[in-house]
């Protein structure tokens, strides 16, 4: 019945907007290249915010400013199209454009913690801290399953288990639409199967091992009733997903039923060829329904209107898109709603609040996997002498990863609000100190030190490892269209040669004869067999955000560690794994809670 009405509703619109309207309605521009004005003129379905972009000052109020002017200008004022936009943004892991939010940890972390309710709880302080910022949509959740670390955006991913990120993925779409933002599961398909690892390449496969590894994980979000899903970059032998009307429009269109809109990814129309009316024409044609054109959004909105003149693109097609669209945004709400600045989730000063900075530390906590524990030196005395040294010990921005505060990410502490890895142990443990470089380690002095290493920032591209260029031309050469490899950030997968300075400073602090517990601050598993020979203990931390006293409680016995490795941990020599997926030790606390003061 509700659905029946929505379609009347749409129908009336379709039979009233021009076809330059219907086009404007299937454009998302990005907020830095559009004005409000803009919207109203052209009316614009869509605005998104890229990674780091962001309004004034980046309070939760200077948002609610922004999106009440674009709401104004859609559907507020006399001359309005009367037809609200969706805002939408990248809150992978909390809404972390904001200045202030919550920091949760990268999805690769929950994917080690494990425990599908967890999920929901994050998905829940997103949905809240977004909420407060007058936002819409959010691009997650990531279902893509990683099949090779060296991928830049392994970090995203809850794993290489399809089932796992099937159920993630679930009860992420669930608990984000039910507090009203839409959801976006992505990148359909086949992000995490490239050859190599390399981001937006090739993934090869039969359709059955795509199926089951890669489509598999979006069955269980279309039972949840995800409404949007993102078109990936990647091809699959040799076609671009957003050329695919294989992929797009008779698989999750036809065969699986999907009803909501599909949107392409950033500018990633552009590269199924040379010539913009062709890329634009076979995407619009492969099933995409509304478009990611960032800057770009005028020249495609008047090139699909021209190849809809010139009979390259039905106005059928055209219908089939803006249908979606109108419905999503009635599906959503965003009709019946008032302008952001009165909405209910505004008034609630949530954004970084302790209740849930509570969430992420669980999260923190439930996520470290220990992979190494000589001679019980975990957990640490709180009354001892902790020396807390390494590049990471004190550092947001490595902590948090990419897609904090900026695309790429952040480093040091100026920008993002939260707790450092130093300061959480410090908290607990008051004879803590601080020696980043570890040069003035004295036995005498320090009982056993706590070394935070590992990766800076990344995103992307941007944090692939590739050894050699081969690999590129040879992924290039397979694909159809244009490749878009962005600058790697290592040429190899051991820590000891990328980032020596940590293999350094763990040696010169046992070589001073002061028991050393590595943590290591990473997007990905690395090879880490130096790091480890030279340590007592070996924590694998991930990018556990901005809760770095989730490490301390669990470092200092509060808790017990609860993470296994959500993918397998690779060795020097590769071929078999130096950890298997599953695997994590702990202290075999029987009870958390009584044994929160365990001495040892
Ligand atoms: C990424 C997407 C993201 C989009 C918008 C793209 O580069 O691949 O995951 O949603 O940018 O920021
Ligand atoms: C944006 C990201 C986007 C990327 C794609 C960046 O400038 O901030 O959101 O994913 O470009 O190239």
């Amino acid at each position: 019945m509700r659905d029946a009405r929505q379609e009347a509703v749409v129908d009336a619109w379709l039979a009233r907007l021009s076809l330059r309207q219907k086009i404007g309605q299937m454009t998302m521009a990005e907020r830095g290249s559009v004005t409000p004005e803009d919207v109203k003129r052209n009316a614009l379905g869509a605005v998104l915010s890229g990674g780091g972009s962001h309004p004034g000052g980046n309070a939760p109020a200077d948002w609610v400013r922004m999106n009440d002017a674009f709401w104004q200008a859609a559907v507020g004022d006399e001359d309005s199209l009367g037809i609200p936009i969706l805002f939408g943004c990248d809150a992978v892991h909390g809404n972390n454009n904001v200045a202030g939010a919550t920091i949760l940890p990268h999805n690769i972390g929950l994917g080690a913690a494990g425990n599908v309710e967890l999920v929901a709880e994050a998905a829940g302080v997103t949905a809240r801290e977004m909420l407060a910022s007058g936002l819409d949509w959010n691009f997650a959740p990531v279902l893509a399953v990683v099949q090779d670390c060296r991928w830049g955006r392994t970090y995203e991913s809850y794993g290489n288990d399809p089932r796992r990120a099937g159920r993630f993925g679930r009860r992420y779409v669930e608990a984000l639409q039910g507090e009203d933002i839409v959801a976006c599961v992505k990148h359909w398909v086949g992000d995490g199967g490239t050859g190599h690892g390399i981001d937006q390449g090739e993934t090869t496969l039969s359709w059955e091992e795509l199926e089951a590894t890669h489509v598999a994980p979006y069955y269980p979000a279309f039972e949840a009733g995800v409404m949007t899903v993102m078109v990936s970059f990647n091809s699959w032998n040799g076609e671009k997903c957003h050329g695919s009307r294989f992929l797009v429009t008779d698989v999750l269109k036809g065969r699986l039923g999907f009803k909501g809109l599909v949107v392409s990814d950033w500018d990633g129309i552009d590269f199924l060829h040379e010539e913009y009316a062709t890329a634009v024409r076979l995407s619009v044609n492969a099933g995409l329904d509304m478009f990611m054109v960032p800057e770009r959004w005028r020249e495609f909105i008047d090139t699909l209107e021209a190849e809809v003149h010139g009979g390259g693109v039905s106005p059928a097609r055209i219908d089939d898109a803006v249908r979606r669209i109108l419905r999503t945004k009635l599906r959503s709400g965003v009709f019946d709603r008032p302008r952001p600045a009165r909405r209910p989730g505004v008034e609630v000063a949530c954004t970084g609040c302790d209740a849930h900075r509570e969430v992420a530390r669980r999260a923190v906590r439930r996520s470290l996997v220990l992979l190494k524990n000589a001679g019980n030196l975990l957990p640490l005395d709180p009354a001892s002498r902790i020396l807390v040294a390494g590049k990471s010990a004190h550092d947001l921005g490595h902590q948090c990863g990419g897609w904090t505060l900026s695309w790429q990410g952040e480093k040091g502490n100026d920008t993002i609000a939260g707790t450092t890895v130093w300061q959480g142990i410090h908290a607990l443990a008051p004879h803590a100190r601080l020696s980043e470089d570890g040069g003035d380690a004295d036995p005498d002095r320090d009982d056993v030190a706590v070394v935070v290493v590992g990766e800076t920032a990344y995103a992307e591209g941007f944090g692939d490892i590739r050894s050699g260029d081969e690999m590129l031309v040879e992924a290039g050469s397979a694909v159809d269209g244009l490749m878009n490899p962005l600058e790697p950030y290592a040429r190899s997968q051991v820590l000891a040669e990328v980032h020596p300075e940590d293999v350094a400073c763990i040696r010169r602090i046992a070589a001073r004869g002061v028991p050393v517990v590595a943590v290591l601050i990473s997007g990905r598993p690395l090879v880490v067999e130096e790091e480890m020979a030279a340590s007592t203990a070996f924590v694998a931390a991930w990018l556990p955000g901005s809760e770095g006293l989730g490490v301390g409680e669990v470092l200092l016995g509060r808790e017990d560690f609860a993470g296994r490795l959500p993918l397998p941990w690779p060795s020097a020599a590769g071929n078999v794994p130096r950890f298997p997926a599953g695997f994590g030790l702990d202290y075999g606390f029987d009870n958390a809670v009584a044994m929160a003061y365990k001495r040892k």
